[in-house]
């Protein structure tokens, strides 16, 4: 089978394997995905005395979660005065506080579980390398201190041609895949029972049970069911039209000398994300962004003015975004059993911590402090509506376009989502949806996304 490209991370890692789900099985919890969501929301319930099933489509850890930059860290770009504008100070201070409070659990965990790592403290900036920016990041770090997170403004930022930023102290880089690997292990220590190989296909609410069935031919019957599958599946909660697939190259490169410690981010555009790679020595850069990986190696030789530089590995994931700057996190709207965590908008390493708190305390019937952050069920304000109509309009705009190529000649299979045309993507060897994110190998397999079967050509 030809695979995609891997990261950095599931390169140097040997991953768990289970064995595929079999027969008539029942537990209080089945949580569907293996990714950091669904690893964490499973372990926090085993540590409350449930009785979990992890049911994974491909590899624990396999897909986005393991193909992150791995920063951990509440400063997501410079959010907090857009947080403020869009949702008021008090939700821009929760968000901060939430974020913050992940990173010491994602910490307490590491230290807990002896999870080797590479976890490491650094101070993290969102920098920018034009004058007319400086102000704004000014602002912006003068409301983040004011908001209780650990922020000030810098002018030494560690990356050449930056002029100012803002530093959050003491945040935190990690080597994900070995993370999500002592995750894993830890589950399955408290007798949670996990499979892999095995892609729920349908997720059915009668009465006080929740029945999924997976492509091996299970059947799991659980009190809950949490759905930890980066993008809701199928058409569960409409939640395929409520947020937006943004996808990033990363690439694991050597400097010709240190590189910097810290983790970095430009707010400028193209948004260039930066961190240590410390399995390159004190030479490797970890670099992403929305761009091919020669375009990233472009804009590391410009930096750094290396001369021409070749990428150690390279690979493509993407995330999921809401209209409104939050994840969805709750019960889906109509079903208090079914659960889902998306819109994590590319920081859910500590979202998807907070995620996987608010919802082990939902189902254990315990009131999380961050419960009413991310409401699942929330419409959004008339902007988050506009954008999702926007976005939704160029969903439908590019459907019509892709079919009108079909009908053309071009070959190009179809979703087994709603029916999109798909795009070949060459230098990851999938084909891809523009509409809701799903994607299939080159043999048809579903890799991501809301779709549940394979391709059929
Ligand atoms: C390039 C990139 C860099 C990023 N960098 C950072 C970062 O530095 N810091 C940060 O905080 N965040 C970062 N993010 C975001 C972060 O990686 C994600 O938000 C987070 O990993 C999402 O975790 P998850 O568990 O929801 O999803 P996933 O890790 O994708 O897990 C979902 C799992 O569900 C499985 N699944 C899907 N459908 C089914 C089904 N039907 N049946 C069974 N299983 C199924 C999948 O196979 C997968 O294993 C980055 C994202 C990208 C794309
Ligand atoms: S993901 Fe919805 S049509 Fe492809």
């Amino acid at each position: 089978m030809t695979e995609t490209p891997r990261s950095v991370w599931l390169a140097t890692t040997t991953m768990p394997t289970y064995e595929p789900a079999a027969g008539d099985l029942s537990a209080d919890v089945v949580v569907i995905g293996g990714g950091l969501v669904g690893l964490t929301t499973a372990l926090l319930l085993a540590d409350d005395g449930a009785d979990v099933i992890v049911v994974e489509a491909r590899g624990v850890g396999g897909r986005t979660s393991g193909h992150t930059t791995g920063k951990v860290s509440s400063q997501h770009g410079a959010i907090y005065r857009r947080l403020a504008d869009r949702h008021g100070r008090d939700t821009a201070s929760r968000y901060g506080a939430a974020n913050q409070s992940a990173i010491t659990q994602v910490v307490g965990l590491v230290e807990a579980l002896s999870i080797d790592c590479e976890l490491t403290r650094a101070s993290s900036y969102a920098y920018t390398t034009s004058s007319d920016q400086l102000d704004a990041l000014r602002q912006e770090a003068e409301l983040c201190a004011e908001l209780g997170l650990p922020a000030r403004f810098v002018t030494e930022v560690g990356i050449p041609g930056a002029l100012g930023g803002v530093e959050f102290a003491d945040q935190v880089h990690l080597h994900p895949a070995k993370y999500l690997a002592g995750l894993a292990a830890a589950v399955g220590e408290r007798g949670a029972r996990i499979f892999d190989r095995s892609r729920v296909t349908d997720v059915d609410t009668k009465n006080d049970t929740v029945t999924v069935t997976t492509d091996t031919g299970a059947t799991i019957t659980a009190g809950h069911a949490v759905m930890a599958t980066l993008s809701p599946i199928g058409l569960t909660g409409g939640f395929f039209a409520r947020v937006q697939p943004r996808g990033s190259t990363g690439i694991a490169v050597q400097l010709p000398h240190e590189a910097p410690a810290g983790l970095a981010i430009t707010v400028d555009d193209p948004v260039r994300s930066t961190r240590p790679w410390l399995g390159g020595g004190p030479n490797g850069l970890i670099v992403v962004g929305d761009a091919t990986p020669e375009a990233l190696l472009d804009w590391v030789g410009s930096t750094w003015n290396t001369g021409t530089l070749t990428a150690d590995h390279s690979w493509f994931a993407h995330d999921y975004s809401s209209p409104d700057l939050l994840p969805y996190v709750g019960s889906v709207p109509g079903s208090e059993r079914v659960l889902v965590a998306t819109g994590f908008n590319k920081w859910g390493l500590t979202q998807g911590t907070v995620a996987a708190e608010i919802l082990s305390d939902q189902i254990s019937g315990q009131q999380h402090p961050y419960a009413d952050l991310y409401p699942a069920s929330r419409i959004g304000g008339p902007a988050a509506i506009a954008e999702l109509i926007k976005h939704n309009l160029k969903v439908g705009k590019d459907f019509t376009t892709k079919h009108v190529q079909r009908l053309a000649g071009a070959d190009k299979p179809v979703c087994t989502h709603l029916g999109c045309p798909l795009d070949w993507n060459e230098s990851q060897l999938t084909w891809d949806c523009t509409c809701h994110g799903s994607r299939f190998a080159a043999d048809g397999a579903v890799l991501d996304g809301p779709a549940t079967k394979p391709l059929q050509r």
